[in-house]
C-alpha cells in the first residue's frame, strides 16, 4: 500500500536568488507549493556575517538591511559562483569556506519548508548550470548536506526550466530554454516528443547579471571621477562604497527594461561624496551590448551543436532575469522573432522543474555516445545512447599491442567533446611495458552526474590510475 502523503522538493540554488518547491501529494492529488520568504519570493543569496558577535543574517532579511548591516557585518553574495575556491573568511572569530556559506543558504530554504504543510526537507532535486564542474558538485552536495538536506539527483537548470512549462509547451517538438540569471547563462536544446525529453545539445557560458552590474559601476564610477576632476580607481574606493555602486548599478539596470533615463544618486561615495547622475538608455546598451552578442552567439553556437536549423525550432523558452535585458530583447527579437516565449513569471520555474523531476525519479537516460579513441583510431563506444543511468557502470579490459612507457586515451562522442581543449579530452597512463600487462577501464556515471573513466594498468598500484571526467552529459527524461 502507498503511503497517503509524499511530498518531493527541488532547489534551485541562485546566484543571486535561491528557491524550493515542493510537490505536496495527497491521496493522489498533487499540489505544488513554492516555499517563499516573508514577500512570498524566492530568498536573495546572501550571507551577512557580523564581525563581532559572529550572528549570521540570510535572505530577505539580510537583503533588505544591506546598507545597515554592511556596517557591522561582512556580506557575501554569488557565492554560487566560486563554490569550488579556496578562500577563508575570519569573521567573528570563526573560519569559513565557501561550503560553509553555502550551508547557510540551504539552512535558511529548510527553514522556511519547516513547519509548513506538515513537511520537512530532507532530499531535492537540485538544478546546476551546464556544465558545472565535478568539484561544484561535490562542494554544492556537501553544503546541503551540512544543512541536513540530501541531494538526491542534479538536473541542468534549462532542462529543469522546459519542466515547469510544460503544458504551454507540450505541443513544440523543439523547445530551447534560454536561462540567462546572475552568474550563468544556461542553454538546452530539447527535443520533446510523448513525455519523452531529450536533450540534444547543452552549452553555457559564465558572464550574466554580476558581470554586467559590474560593468556598469566601472563605467558609472570613471564617468563620476571625471564631473568630480579626481582620478580613484574603482577598486582603490572602500569596500563599502564599491558595493554601494554595484547596488545602485543592479537597480538602474532594471530600472532601465521600461524607462529610458534613471537618476542614479548616492549620498556618499567614498571622497567623492554625493553624486547625481542621469543615465541614458543608449549609454547602458553600449555597455551591455558585447553581453548581448556573446550570449546570442552562445545560443547560436549551441543550436548548431543540436543539429537541428534554426528553422526547425519551435520555440524558445526565456528565462532568468537576465532575459529581461531590454537590449537583450530587441536583438533576440529581429533574429528569432514569435518563436520566442516568455512565461508570466520565471523565477520559480528552474525549483519547479527539479521537483518534478524528483517526483520522478530513475526516469533519465544517456541521450549521447562516449568513445574513446583506439590506436587506429577507431572509436570504441563506453556508453552508448538510451541507456538507463540509474546505477550504471562498466568494465573494459584491452590489451596493450604496442608496450611503450604511457598510453595516451583520447575520449570523442559528442561535438562538446571534441572541440574542448586537447588536455580536457585526453589524459595520459604511465605504463609497466610487459606484454603480459592490461590496462582496466571503468567508465560510470557518479552521483553528480559526472561521467567518469577510470583507467589503470594491471601492473601499476592504483596511485597511478587516471580519471577523466565529463560534466556535459546529455540525457533524455520520460515524464509520467
Ligand atoms: N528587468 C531586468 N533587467 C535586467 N536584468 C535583470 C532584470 N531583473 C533581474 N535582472 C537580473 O537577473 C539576475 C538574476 O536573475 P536570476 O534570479 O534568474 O539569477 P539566479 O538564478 O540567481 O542566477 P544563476 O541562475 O545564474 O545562478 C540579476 O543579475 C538581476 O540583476
Ligand atoms: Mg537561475
Amino acid at each position: 500500500m502507498g503511503r497517503e502523503f509524499e511530498s518531493y522538493f527541488g532547489i534551485d540554488f541562485g546566484t543571486t536568488s535561491s528557491a524550493v518547491v515542493g510537490i505536496n501529494k495527497l491521496k493522489g492529488i498533487s499540489k505544488i507549493v513554492k516555499y517563499g520568504d516573508e514577500e512570498g519570493l524566492p530568498i536573495p543569496s546572501v550571507v551577512a556575517i557580523d564581525r563581532k558577535t559572529g550572528e549570521v543574517f540570510t535572505g530577505r532579511d539580510a537583503w533588505a538591511r544591506q546598507m545597515e548591516l554592511s556596517e557591522s557585518c561582512e556580506y557575501i553574495s554569488s557565492i554560487k559562483t566560486i563554490l569550488d575556491s579556496d578562500a577563508i573568511w575570519q569573521i567573528g572569530g570563526r573560519e569559513w569556506n565557501a561550503v560553509d556559506i553555502a550551508a547557510e543558504i540551504f539552512k535558511t530554504l529548510k527553514d522556511n519548508v519547516t513547519g509548513r504543510n506538515k513537511v520537512e526537507l530532507k532530499h531535492a532535486t537540485v538544478a546546476i548550470p551546464i556544465g558545472f564542474s565535478s568539484a561544484k558538485r561535490t562542494k554544492l552536495r556537501e553544503a546541503a548536506q551540512r544543512a541536513g538536506i540530501i541531494i538526491d539527483t542534479m538536473v541542468s537548470e534549462s532542462t529543469a526550466a522546459f519542466f515547469a512549462n510544460y503544458h504551454s509547451l507540450k505541443s513544440a517538438t523543439n523547445v530551447v530554454v534560454f536561462d540567462w540569471g546572475g552568474g550563468t547563462l544556461d542553454i538546452s536544446v530539447l527535443r520533446h516528443e510523448k513525455g519523452r525529453v531529450a536533450e540534444l545539445a547543452t552549452g553555457g557560458m559564465e558572464k550574466a547579471g554580476d558581470e554586467i552590474d559590474r560593468q556598469i559601476a566601472l563605467r558609472m564610477h570613471r564617468k563620476i571621477a571625471r564631473t568630480k576632476g579626481k582620478e580613484i580607481a574603482f577598486d582603490a574606493m572602500p569596500p563599502m562604497a564599491q558595493d554601494v555602486m554595484r547596488v545602485r548599478s543592479e537597480k538602474a539596470k532594471r530600472a532601465l527594461s521600461d524607462s529610458d533615463t534613471v537618476r542614479f544618486n548616492i549620498n556618499k561615495y567614498g571622497e567623492y561624496g554625493v553624486c547625481r547622475e542621469i543615465l541614458e538608455y543608449d549609454w547602458f546598451r553600449d555597455i551591455v551590448e558585447p553581453f548581448v552578442t556573446a550570449a546570442i552567439d552562445c545560443l547560436q553556437q549551441t543550436i548548431s551543436q543540436s543539429g537541428l536549423g534554426a528553422a526547425n525550432i519551435d520555440r524558445i523558452l526565456m528565462v532568468g532575469g537576465s532575459s529581461n535585458l531590454r537590449p537583450l530583447q530587441e536583438e533576440i527579437e529581429k533574429i528569432y522573432g514569435d518563436k520566442l516565449y516568455y512565461p508570466e513569471e520565471t523565477m520559480w520555474n528552474v525549483g519547479e522543474g527539479a521537483a518534478m523531476l524528483a517526483r520522478n525519479p530513475g526516469g533519465y537516460y544517456s541521450n549521447q555516445q562516449v568513445t574513446m579513441l583506439l590506436s587506429d583510431n577507431t572509436p570504441f563506444e563506453l556508453l552508448g545512447t538510451d541507456v538507463n543511468l540509474q546505477n550504471w557502470h562498466k568494465e573494459y579490459n584491452f590489451g596493450i599491442v604496442d608496450p611503450d612507457s604511457s598510453a595516451r586515451f583520447v575520449f570523442s562522442g559528442s561535438q562538446d567533446i571534441d572541440s574542448s581543449l586537447d588536455k580536457y579530452r585526453s589524459i595520459d597512463l604511465p605504463l609497466y611495458k610487459f606484454l603480459q600487462e592490461k590496462v582496466i577501464v571503468k567508465a560510470l556515471v557518479d552521483e553528480n552526474r559526472v561521467f567518469r573513466v577510470l583507467v589503470r594498468s594491471t601492473m601499476r598500484a592504483d596511485e597511478f590510475q587516471r580519471v577523466w571526467e565529463y560534466a556535459g552529459l546529455k540525457f533524455y527524461y520520460k515524464l509520467k
